[in-house]
């Protein structure tokens, strides 16, 4: 394997090695070897540091290794980590409090605690079945995880056809508000959709898109889904994304940056919705567990103490300025809200400036050939953002 990275990586490479011969193939052949995180900083196995402007995907909303979630962790760790789905503990308790209170749904919010967003997508997928109607709406490009029920509703046939036969009664409609109201009737159970699209690119929804979309769920009396998994928990500079357009959906999915790094996920529900699931129709043996609840409210907690969702929205107006003030020949322009941002390119450079990034000490991705996706921890502040533009702005001309 040839080391990603420049100077000798002794133990990286032999980690790298390792990792490739025992990972199940669908695994990628990993970019580095991390040992340990600080803030919007981790380090590799070989001591070199990088700055995460990824944050394991939208994940680490409070950088790493934050105080707050470190001490929830700790702390619930020596005192409960686990009990079953028949008893309570006043985390699991305190997770669906919060959660029924940020999102806005109201006396008749509801929440079921998963593991991981496919795990969220599948309740959200099992609740539009409960409408007793066959039909589920999703977009073309959308992504909702890699379960069965979370591809069939993904618009990514390359992703769907190794896996088929999917899930029946699933529509992919372009994003538009014509082919929406022409495939909508009155067999739809549910509208699934991303308020911006992240593994697209970072595509956020036309104007007045979502707006539509919930007339036409009400109109015709189905669920509006909204998958706000990447684009939750303050990372678009509101709560959840749909507030932008002051809409409020019958239900969220949930996961990533809600826990901070610890996998959790939550499908919550508002108004009818919340009473589609009756008793025993749906369950895990680790959902809702002390140990991940806990450490979500503990994140959530520290989102609101430090108003984590006002610094996103400012943070990300200047870094989309700063990109823009780059004057780079290969930016043509920068999509998204808050920190959640793709820096479109006019070339299929992505992947070249994601190596160059690295080889710098810099931590992005890229979502498709002529994207790169930001998506720091919300933490971020100024001395982040300027090192961030000096290592963009060298791996933009590198990769040129
Ligand atoms: C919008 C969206 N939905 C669902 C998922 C699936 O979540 P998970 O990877 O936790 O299963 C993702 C993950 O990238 C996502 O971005």
């Amino acid at each position: 394997m040839s080391p990603l990275l420049p100077d000798s990586t002794p133990e990286s490479d032999a980690l790298r090695e390792r990792f490739a011969r025992v990972a199940m193939r669908s695994a990628p052949t990993p970019q580095a070897v991390f040992a340990r995180g600080e803030g919007a900083y981790v380090w590799d196995v070989d001591g070199r540091r990088f700055l995460d402007f990824l944050a394991g995907i939208a994940v680490n909303a409070l950088g790493h290794a934050h105080p707050a979630l470190v001490a929830a962790v700790a702390d619930q760790a020596a005192r409960l980590i686990h009990v079953s789905n028949y008893v309570t503990t006043p985390q699991g308790v305190d997770f669906a409090e919060r959660l029924v209170r940020l999102t806005g749904a109201g006396p008749t919010g509801r929440v079921y605690p998963a593991n991981s967003g496919a795990e969220a997508i599948e309740a959200a997928v099992k609740l539009a079945r409960r409408t007793g109607r066959p039909r589920i709406l999703a977009f073309e490009n959308g992504f909702h995880g890699r379960t069965m029920g979370a591809l069939a509703v993904t618009g990514k046939p390359a992703l769907r056809e190794p896996f088929e036969p999917m899930l029946p009664g699933v529509d992919h409609l372009p994003t538009d508000r014509a082919a929406l109201e022409e495939a909508m009737g009155d067999d739809v159970a549910a509208v699934l959709l991303e308020p911006i699209k992240g593994e697209a690119g970072v595509v956020p929804l036309p104007d007045g898109f979502l707006t539509a979309a919930r007339e036409l769920t009400r109109q015709h009396g189905a669920l509006l889904i909204a998958d706000e998994i990447q684009t939750g928990a303050g990372r678009t500079g509101d709560w959840f994304a749909v507030q932008h357009e002051g809409v409020t959906p019958d239900a969220w999915v949930l996961a990533k940056g809600i826990g901070g790094g610890v996998p959790v996920g939550a499908l919550v529900t508002t108004g009818a919705a919340s009473d589609l699931f009756t008793l025993g129709q749906h369950g895990s043996t680790f959902g809702g567990n002390p140990l991940a609840t806990g450490a979500a409210s503990a994140v959530l907690a520290e989102i609101e103490r430090a108003d984590l969702v006002g610094n996103a929205r400012r943070r990300g107006v200047e870094l989309r300025e700063a990109i823009l003030g780059l004057d780079s020949p290969l930016v043509t322009e920068v999509r998204g809200r808050g920190l959640l941002l793709g820096v479109g390119l006019s070339a299929e450079a992505a992947p070249r400036v994601v190596d160059e990034a690295m080889r710098r000490g810099l931590i992005v991705n890229a979502p498709n050939a002529t994207t790169i996706r930001l998506a720091p921890p919300l933490t971020i502040g100024d001395a982040e953002i300027a090192e961030f533009i000096t290592l963009f702005a060298e791996s933009l001309k590198a990769a040129a």
